[in-house]
């Protein structure tokens, strides 16, 4: 095998490096003039989503501007439901709608047939960034690939959209746990199936998001994000057993050590309220990734500069990949980007 070239691959096989690599949860967005102009193009969000050569354009725009250590795939977690036969609709100014599904008959509606056909334009922009990275000498970036966990796909599945309360979610779960557990194991499947085609397309690592982990007690968090979790990792490594795993389950607190001891992932994306005492302690375990506040980029100026350092400080003497503790916010000055990307590689 060729010596990894790849920062992040390093940081995820365990190596310490001088300066981090980097790449930031939602690095190509709405703070990007550039995005703005392909995503008035493309018409609607997921029509971006499903043409591969715009969500090439788009995933390769920040890239272009401050050389990330990886690519994340343009796409979003909610393309399962609609590949699985929901009625998805992104409103602006209102985030995603969608047909609830909240008993066996709407979930009945809802199946595998056709799943990849629907997918196939995601496959395709895989393989289209992978070339788009050669063409533009991107040697040393990597490709992530990512799905929504199942817990949290099932959130805006059931609630029909975003959430406070997740009443109906967190009922149906309390009150029918084999009836949503058939929702979870449709998930669980298609996820994985969704994953390894990824791969097979050309992601050289994967990223599973859980942004509602924190909203649930201990039992359910075993129940609903720990053990889909595992099931989905256990099938990629029986696949593709060298392609890492990030998880990143949001807000779950004084749940993360369970959840990166249980889960099989390889490593965990630490969101922007943990102490650094405790990502220090488990980093001794396995590589982090993490955790500067968005509205710390957003902010700049001195403030940035401290809260970097201060993770770098803290962050550098273990298996370390520097990003976000949740997705770059939309008000975020581009320049602000820039100045992050210097801290870190400390030119
Ligand atoms: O990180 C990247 O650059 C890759 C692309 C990516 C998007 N969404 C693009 C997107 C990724 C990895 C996601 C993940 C995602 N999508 C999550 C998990 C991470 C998180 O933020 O907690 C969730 C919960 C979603 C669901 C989703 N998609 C919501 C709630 C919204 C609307 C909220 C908003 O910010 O407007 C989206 C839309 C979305 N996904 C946008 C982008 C760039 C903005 C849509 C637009 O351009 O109009």
């Amino acid at each position: 095998m060729p010596p990894m070239s790849k920062k992040i691959l390093k940081a995820l096989n365990g190596e310490v490096q001088n300066i981090p690599p980097f790449w930031l949860m939602r690095q190509a967005g709405r703070y990007l003039p550039e995005y703005r102009e392909v995503r008035a193009q493309a018409g609607g969000f997921l029509d971006l989503c499903y043409n591969p050569d715009f969500a090439t354009e788009v995933t390769m725009q920040p890239l272009r501007r401050y050389g990330m250590d990886a690519a994340i795939l343009f796409s979003d977690i909610l393309v399962i439901p609609h590949g699985l036969g929901q009625d998805v609709k992104f409103v602006a100014g209102e985030g995603p709608k969608l047909d609830p599904v909240r008993n066996l008959e709407t979930l009945s509606s809802l199946s595998l047939d056709g799943f990849h056909e629907r997918m196939n334009p995601v496959y395709e922009a895989v393989s289209s960034i992978r070339s788009a990275m050669r063409k533009e000498d991107l040697d040393d970036t990597a490709l992530i690939g990512f799905a929504g966990s199942p817990w949290t796909v099932a959130c805006y599945m059931v609630e029909g959209g975003g959430s406070k309360e997740f009443l109906h979610v967190k009922k149906w779960a309390y009150q029918k746990p084999e009836e949503f557990g058939k929702l979870i194991s449709l998930l669980i499947e298609a996820t994985t199936a969704y994953l390894r085609r990824q791969i097979d397309a050309g992601a050289e690592v994967i990223q599973l998001f859980d942004s509602w982990s924190g909203v649930l007690s201990e039992t359910e968090f075993l129940r609903w994000v720990v053990e889909p979790t595992m099931r989905i990792v256990a099938g990629l490594k029986e696949t593709h057993p060298d392609i890492p795993v990030i998880g990143f389950p949001k807000g779950c607190g004084a749940f993360y050590e369970i959840y990166a001891e249980k889960t099989g992932v390889d490593a965990v994306s630490l969101d922007f309220q943990i102490p650094l005492f405790q990502a220090v302690d488990m980093q001794k375990k396995m590589p982090v990734q993490g955790n500067l506040d968005p509205m710390a980029l957003l902010a700049g100026g001195a403030a940035l500069d401290r809260e970097v350092d201060r993770i770098l400080g803290a962050l550098s003497g273990g298996p370390f990949i520097f990003n976000l503790g949740h997705g770059i916010n939309k008000e975020t000055p581009p320049e602000h980007v820039a100045q992050l990307a210097n801290r870190i590689r400390k030119s």
